[in-house]
């Protein structure tokens, strides 16, 4: 088992990582109707998930300590039924970086010492994107030059930073537009499309060996935009320039999941990259019905068989875990229910698909 720890040592560490993480309340003022333990199988998912070798992991939004996703109940869920988890927020420009000579690292870290207390691995997420990058950045005229020297210092001192506890980086994320080519944002308009490379080999040289991932959404399937990235990636190989793996995001709605997922997972695995699902979680219009719910149990079934068929596919991150804290209500409003335990912290269906999957 070459990752993390057992179910049971991961339940002695508990104690030991929850009391040592930041204001904790959710427990003691929970309603009655609430459980202090989900009603989830004995044998975590992590547990299972370490048998066969793989990563499974959650995003959580707001470092420990600092607001949102830090009561009892959610942490202990967290370590134990997740081998890895991923920053939701805390690693964006503007959360890092809010100004130009200011790093705040405080928040995430919170997050990766939990993961290291609870013999979890941390995805990085992310390092140059459009969004949220703070308004220091985006509301400061620069040169060409100019802009390719803040990339360079942000990818830099972010990856240095956190070198040897974070083992793969989302380096680059959504560049490519649906139809494939790259879309206008901050660092396009300024670099132009070289500012993709110069991510790569930026990070390269903070961290000799972390892997280093192209991250996006829609490139799930065989699309003109997994094809140009497919195009991207050849010619970075072609070139030598540093690319470990493509994440794909999946961020699905109900009864969407691509059938042409395991060509594409094959396609790129065949480039001796890894494929590694990011950002799972599969949407539905609210209120959710049964039917849905085993809808979405087959969806999230599909998405994870496929990809344990590749050894290329050895992480899938769902984007939360509960949907008591989940963006997709506020991003997609009328949607919701999109992950694997209720708001309540009770397994939905598609928890017991997962689990019966990976038994
Ligand atoms: C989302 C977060 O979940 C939200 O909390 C935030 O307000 C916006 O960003 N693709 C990505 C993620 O790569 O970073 C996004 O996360 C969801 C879509």
């Amino acid at each position: 088992m070459p990752f993390g720890l057992g179910g049971l040592a991961s339940l002695l560490t508990l104690g030991i990582a929850v009391t040592g993480c930041g204001s904790d309340s959710t427990q003691s003022t929970s309603p009655p109707s609430q459980p202090s333990q989900p009603t989830v199988d004995t044998v975590s998912l992590r547990t299972l998930a370490n048998g066969k070798g793989r990563l499974i992991g959650s995003a959580v939004d707001r470092g420990f300590g600092y607001s949102g996703s830090d009561g009892v109940t959610f942490k202990t869920t967290l370590a134990r039924e997740f081998n890895m988890l991923t920053p939701e927020n805390d690693m964006k420009h503007e959360r890092i970086h809010p100004g130009r000579d200011v790093y705040r690292f405080e928040p995430a870290d919170s997050l990766v010492t939990f993961a290291d207390a609870n013999g979890m691995k941390v995805r990085g997420h992310t390092l140059i994107w459009h969004q949220q990058l703070a308004a220091w950045l985006t509301s400061g005229s620069w040169t060409t030059d100019e802009t390719m020297a803040l990339l360079v210092d942000h990818v830099t001192k972010v990856v240095s930073h956190y070198r040897g506890r974070v083992i793969e980086w989302d380096v680059v994320n959504e560049a490519l537009g649906d139809n494939g080519s790259l879309r206008p944002s901050f660092w396009f308009d300024r670099i132009g499309r070289d500012y993709v490379e110069l991510a790569f080999r930026t990070a390269r040289a903070a961290d000799s060996t972390v892997a280093l991932f192209y991250n996006d959404y829609n490139i799930e399937g065989i699309s003109p935009k997994s094809d140009s990235l497919y195009a991207l990636v050849r010619d970075f190989q072609a070139r030598g320039v540093p690319i470990s793996g493509i994440g794909l995001e999946s961020h699905f709605q109900l009864g969407a999941v691509p059938s042409t997922l395991g060509a594409n997972i094959a396609r790129f695995a065949a480039l001796g990259l890894k494929v590694h699902i990011t950002e799972l979680d599969v949407r539905m219009t609210t209120p959710a019905t049964a039917a849905q719910l085993q809808t979405q149990a087959q969806n999230y079934r599909d998405v994870v068989a496929t990809c344990l068929q590749y050894p290329a596919c050895d992480v899938v991150v769902m984007w939360g875990f509960t949907d008591k804290e989940s963006w997709v209500p506020s991003a997609f409003p009328g949607w919701g229910a999109a992950l694997i335990l209720d708001a309540t912290y009770q397994a939905k269906p598609a928890y017991t698909a997962l689990h019966d999957l990976l038994k």
